[in-house]
């Protein structure tokens, strides 16, 4: 049982990261951020309930991702654990969510702090490109897919993210350090926090994150789940 966060602000390569991460453990991706997307797309309730805190970069309130959330971990690919992207964001939502596995008979094993320049993260967002279909991303520069404009996986036109214009952008990354950063002193007293470099190219970052996993699991106090 693995139940992981991948933590950091915008930009910083979690869904880049959770690609390979969730083939590694055999554990599923739940990104809320991707969640929403989805909603949006198929043109849900939920999804116009979401979509104008999405467009102007604001946190979702948190008893419609709370529950977003509780939703997901009825499915049955999550009992061999979890990889959390871009949740929890609030400390209410970390507090919530401990409660969620603590029912569960689970808690949290690691929270990954990927660290990025602000100044690299605009520049990532500014180039992203994202598969509409599985959520992938890629960076024409940075991380280019294999077709230019296809997705590697699905072979889907790759779309540009509305919220990654430049104003959309800085406005999340302050929202981030505002509202989200307070999570990390929520994980640090519970000792899960890995810092990571998350600068570098992306498998020298991969490799970083899974020697602070593994470090982590082979740490004797820490293993009562794993
Ligand atoms: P969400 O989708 O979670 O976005 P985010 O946290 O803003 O993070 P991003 O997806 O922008 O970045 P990422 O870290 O995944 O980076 P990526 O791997 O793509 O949230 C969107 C919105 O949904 C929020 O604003 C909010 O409205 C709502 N929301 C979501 N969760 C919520 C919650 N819990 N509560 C309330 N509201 C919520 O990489 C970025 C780019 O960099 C890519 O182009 C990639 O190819 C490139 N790249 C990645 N790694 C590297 C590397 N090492 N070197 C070079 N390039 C790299
Ligand atoms: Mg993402």
């Amino acid at each position: 049982m693995l139940n992981l966060t991948l933590f950091g602000p915008p930009g910083s390569g979690k869904g880049t990261q959770a690609a390979f991460l969730t083939g590694h453990f055999g554990i599923p991706q739940v990104s809320t951020g991707d969640l929403f997307r989805s909603e949006i797309k198929g043109g849900t309730p939920l999804g116009g309930r979401v979509k104008e805190y999405l467009d102007r970069g604001d946190l979702v309130p948190d008893d419609v991702t709370l529950e977003v959330v509780r939703r997901r971990l009825e499915a049955p690919d999550t009992d061999r654990g979890v990889l959390f992207d871009g949740f929890p964001r609030t400390v209410a939502q970390a507090e919530a969510l401990d409660s969620m596995l603590a029912s569960m008979d689970r808690r949290m094993n690691h929270v990954i702090f990927v660290q990025v320049p602000t100044e690299m993260l605009v520049n990532r967002m500014a180039g992203r490109l994202t598969c509409p279909r599985c959520g992938r991303t890629y960076h024409p520069k940075l991380a280019p897919p294999e077709h230019d404009g296809l997705c590697d996986v699905d072979g889907t036109a790759l779309v540009m993210r509305q919220d990654d214009r430049p104003e959309t952008a800085r406005r999340r990354i302050g929202v981030y350090l505002e509202q989200t950063l307070p999570v990390l002193a929520h994980y640090r007293q519970q000792s899960v926090v890995r810092d990571v470099d998350g600068t570098g190219g992306i498998d020298e970052v991969r490799a970083r994150i899974l020697r602070a996993i593994k470090g982590r699991r082979g740490e004797a106090h820490d293993q009562p789940q794993d």
